[in-house]
């Protein structure tokens, strides 16, 4: 048996990968389009493992993503491919419409090309399983319950406004098409192999650099944190045992603010790494000007996949940032990787541009 994974070199699609080949032996064909976002580096530990078969391709080139379903026959797929940093949606938004929206409809309709062919007993076992944030519901005012799966869409950023429309298609399919698929709506994640440009590894490693710590605002906009490898569990668990057509909200339970977040990441370099002039990380803490339509409050109302799916996260935040801070102290290897242009010069030697 074999699963397909779209946007399996990027932050939460790499741990997946990771973490499905340490606890089973069914295949991943992983495929990415290795957009500055996707890093085989984190998959260095597959490195000659005949489980796992990468293939540079976008989600949206039906030719060779039909191919690839001939050849393999998944018996799911699972879209993590996205545009997902909501400032670079604010300064360049085709990008995310093409990927997010276009990207996922053409995604979905070889998948139904494919799916239609297939034997009834596998036709029924099959699952698209499609990869989606909290970010569509929109902001919370302070006193709002956390969003439940039956809340309205409102997203705010073009971001969010694209995977909600991803979320709407996926849900189309299956109304129209009876494809049969799941969908996750799930909190910020956080944890190793972050890409540094989203806070928390961004401001682990500006920490370590004597780089200033850029706070949006007042840094009191609070979101739901929810630890990668929770994440990861939970698909799993959607995956085995969601109901077709169903949504599931993922989260941690775990709402902070931005500036305590970043308090609580210099408290962890202050013990684990101190400053060579004694003074605490805090220090490097700097407000700025805030992100344009910012949403105030994210959380998420997980009891659905408890109750239904008996999922619950297994790390607290403070177990978490511990061992994601830990993680970064480890792996700066990765990180200089990653973030220097060799990554990307070799990326297109051995690909093309
Ligand atoms: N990071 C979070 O906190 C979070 C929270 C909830 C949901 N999500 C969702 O989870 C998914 C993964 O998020 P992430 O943080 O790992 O994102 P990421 O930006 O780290 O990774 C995205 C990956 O998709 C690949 N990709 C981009 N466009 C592609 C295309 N057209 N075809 C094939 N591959 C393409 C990139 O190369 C990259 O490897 C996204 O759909 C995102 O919306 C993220």
């Amino acid at each position: 048996m074999t699963i397909l994974v779209s946007g399996g070199a990027g932050f939460i699609g790499g741990n997946f990968v990771l973490d499905w080949l340490a606890g089973s032996d069914e295949a991943v064909i992983n495929v990415d389009k290795l957009t500055y976002a996707g890093n085989l580096d984190t998959l260095k530990l597959l490195e000659g493992d005949v489980r796992h078969i990468f293939v540079r391709a976008d989600i949206g080139d039906r030719e060779a993503i039909c191919r690839l379903l001939m050849e393999h026959e998944p018996r799911a797929v699972i879209n993590f491919a996205a545009e997902s940093h909501v400032d670079r949606s604010i300064h360049g938004p085709g990008d995310f419409i093409q990927t997010n929206v276009v990207g996922t409809f053409n995604l979905l309709e070889t998948v139904r090309a494919y799916w239609n062919e297939l034997p009834a007993d596998e036709k029924g076992a099959f699952r698209f399983l499609h990869v989606s944030t909290d970010e569509v519901y929109g902001t919370l005012e302070a006193n709002d319950p956390p969003f439940s799966e039956t809340n309205t869409f409102e997203p705010n950023s073009p971001y969010s406004a694209s995977k909600a429309a991803s979320d709407h298609l996926v849900r189309a399919w299956h109304h129209t098409y009876g494809l049969p698929v799941l969908t996750t709506n799930c909190s910020n994640n956080y944890g190793p192999y972050h890409f540094p440009e989203k806070l928390i590894p961004l401001v682990i490693l500006n920490a370590l650099n004597g780089k200033p710590l850029p706070i949006y605002g007042d840094g009191q906009q609070i979101r739901d944190w929810l630890y990668v490898k929770d994440h990861c569990s939970a698909i799993r668990r959607v995956l085995e045992a969601g109901k077709v057509g169903e949504t599931y909200n993922v989260g941690g339970w775990n709402e902070k603010a931005n500036l305590d977040v970043v308090k609580t990441i210099c408290s962890l370099l202050d013990e684990l790494q101190p400053r060579a002039d004694g003074q605490g990380y805090a220090a490097q803490i700097t407000y700025v000007t805030d992100r344009p339509g910012h949403d105030r409050r994210y959380a998420i109302d997980a009891r659905k996949l408890e109750r239904e799916l008996g999922w619950k996260p297994a790390e607290t935040f403070e177990s978490g940032i511990r061992k994601t801070v830990e993680w970064y102290l480890a792996n700066q290897a990765w990180v200089s990787n990653v973030t220097s242009g060799a990554y990307r010069e070799w990326v297109s030697t051995q690909y093309g541009a």
